[in-house]
């Protein structure tokens, strides 16, 4: 099957709006004091997605990871966070056990919450076709669309997932 295009989504953080479930947002240091929670990340980024190369290549920037547990307190969740100014989400992953539940959904208005409250100017994602409804959703308004790109890393399920090319607001 070919795989689906992707899209690039934009969001400018305007208020905080209720989450339906709790969400720990961490910085990168505290996630990591979370052994179980740094085994499920992984568990989950190797089998929900085909490579592991755009993950370490994205880590170094990582500055936040927002968290759903369930019920028991084991991770169910994740979202990252980059923010060299404006915010970037990558790799918003739950657990197959756990879909349709809305955590993915909780995890998304955390961190637009985390983005206002933290002033960010505006967050970015890119994600595949299918999920435009989930993403219009959580406030965030497709800007563009990427072309096939055939090397670049996908999810197990034939879509792709991409970073946007940096985008400057200084005009530099
Ligand atoms: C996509 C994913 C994160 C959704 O997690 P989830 O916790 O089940 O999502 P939610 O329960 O919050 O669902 C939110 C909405 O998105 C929709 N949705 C969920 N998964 C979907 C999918 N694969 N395709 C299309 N829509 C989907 C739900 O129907 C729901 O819509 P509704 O509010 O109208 O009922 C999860 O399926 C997953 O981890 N997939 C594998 C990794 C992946 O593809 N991540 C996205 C990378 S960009």
């Amino acid at each position: 099957m070919a795989p689906e295009p992707n899209l690039f989504y934009f969001c400018r953080p305007t208020h905080s709006a209720p989450v339906s479930h709790p969400v720990d947002f961490l910085s990168v240091q505290e996630f990591l004091t979370d052994e179980p929670a740094c085994q499920t990340l992984w568990e989950l980024l190797s089998t929900q997605f085909r490579t592991r190369g755009k993950f370490l290549t994205i880590w170094q920037g990582v500055r936040f990871v927002a968290v759903h547990r369930d019920p028991n307190g084991a991770a169910d969740g994740f979202l990252l966070i980059t923010t060299p100014i404006n915010w970037q989400i990558d790799y918003v992953v739950v657990r197959p056990d756990r879909r349709g539940n809305g955590v993915a959904t909780a995890l998304l208005a955390e961190a637009v919450n985390q983005a206002y409250q933290r002033h960010a100017p505006y967050i970015m994602l890119t994600s595949r076709e299918s999920l435009r409804a989930f993403y219009e959703g959580c406030g965030f308004t497709v800007v563009g669309r990427d072309p096939i790109h055939p090397t670049t890393p996908h999810p197990v399920d034939g879509s792709r997932v991409l970073s946007p090319p940096p985008i400057r607001t200084s005009g530099a």
